[in-house]
């Protein structure tokens, strides 16, 4: 009984360590901090996560009497107080983390996939350009060179008649590194001109180191939709000198930064406002929320979906982010593990529904990171229906 009640608590304490340590990192990667702060507080974190169950076990093995059996009431005092906490964080958080599962969070009632294609490269590693995605892009199973077009269909409630049917480009997190070879991007933005979309949107992390900016030109060249064209910049964009190079680019080839002014479209005599939100990173304007009160419709671009509130609060009947790449890596039946959001993976990646609000949330294109697994990067269009019709 003693040893099937040590391993338990144990397997728990194990649960809340890690569960700690995620939510930890997570939470850290979701503020508006400097990224050089941010790394140091992440090193940190994975410090105090190697050092306390080192030193536990370390003062366990100082104390303990060879030979003698391990039950919980022989632990050092504190290595019971410690595993006690672990455990309790473990047993209040696990219903969390359960209904933070993909299968729980999404909206699955709100959305359809009416077209789905998986690119996957003729030869591993055709598209990989720096020596870092060279060699992590050949690794077993390694996604960063697929790519998924997809069509999905969003029941949104109280849609504007003149709405309905209206088809919007989701792009989100291009990460211009100068990893990827431009035919990685082009090909997907030529499906998506195929497609023939009413409008773009793209949700921020467009490039990531100075030397790339100028790339913006040949990647997003002749990326046109009829009712415009509209962006927000994200928390990498931020890395660069002049984060604003980046916008003055993509509006010189027509784009609309609505991280900078908020934008309306007239659509069949629907006038349709498009705001832009780039909390925690940048401040550029703040929404308005009366602001908004005179359109008919209010579509929302954040990069990060811990906007989801504010999408609500004024009424978006659409938002747009990206951010969480879907987590990068899924494990089946699990889903993500690590997401930057204050809410950890219930955003990671999909279609979301809160007081009328839908957000959809893409896995991006591509990142810094060189791995993803069960998640590949995506492009998608977004067609607009009434829920009730
Ligand atoms: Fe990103």
């Amino acid at each position: 009984m003693d040893k099937i009640a040590i391993i338990i608590v144990l397997l728990l304490a194990a649960f809340g360590h890690c569960g700690l340590i995620v939510w930890a990192y997570n939470s850290i990667n979701a503020t508006g901090l400097r990224r050089t702060t941010i790394k140091r507080i992440e090193k940190g974190i994975l410090l105090i996560g190697l050092l306390l169950p080192t030193c536990a076990f370390v003062l366990e093995l100082q104390y303990r009497e060879a030979g003698s059996a391990i039950s919980f009431e022989s632990l050092q005092f504190v290595n019971k107080i410690y595993l006690v906490i672990l455990s309790l964080f473990a047993i209040v958080a696990a219903p969390f983390w359960i209904d933070s599962r993909p299968v729980f969070s999404q909206s699955r009632d709100r959305s359809e996939q009416v077209v789905s294609h998986l690119w996957k490269p003729k030869v591993q590693g055709e598209f990989f350009r720096g020596r870092k995605f060279s060699i992590m892009g050949r690794l077993p199973l390694n996604e960063i060179g697929w790519m998924e077009v997809n069509q999905k269909k969003l029941l949104v409630d109280n849609l504007p008649q003149p709405l309905r049917g209206l088809t919007i480009a989701h792009i989100s997190d291009v990460h211009l590194t100068g990893q990827m070879e431009p035919f990685f991007y082009r090909q997907a933005f030529d499906w998506l001109q195929r497609v023939k979309p009413d409008l773009i949107v793209l949700s921020g992390d467009i490039v990531d180191y100075d030397r790339c900016v100028a790339d913006i030109k040949i990647i997003f060249d002749g990326l046109q939709a009829p009712l415009g064209q509209y962006f927000v910049l994200g928390n990498h964009d931020r890395r660069l000198r002049d984060p604003l190079k980046v916008s003055d680019r993509l509006i010189d080839m027509g784009w609309h930064d609505a991280g900078k002014d908020h934008a309306s479209f007239l659509h069949q005599g629907l006038n349709v406002r498009v705001v832009g939100n780039e909390l925690p990173w940048f401040r550029r304007v703040l929404p308005d929320a009366h602001a908004v009160e005179s359109f008919g419709w209010t579509l929302g671009i954040a990069h990060s979906p811990d906007q989801f509130a504010w999408g609500v609060s004024i009424g978006c009947g659409l938002l747009l982010c990206g951010h969480t790449h879907g987590g990068q890596i899924r494990l089946p039946g699990i889903g993500p593990i690590v997401a930057p959001s204050w809410h950890g993976t219930r955003y990671a990646s999909g279609v979301f529904e809160r007081n009328g609000t839908i957000m959809h949330v893409s896995r991006g294109m591509s990142g810094i990171h060189p791995y993803r697994w069960g998640c590949p990067p995506e492009v998608s269009i977004l067609q607009l229906a009434d829920r009730a019709g």
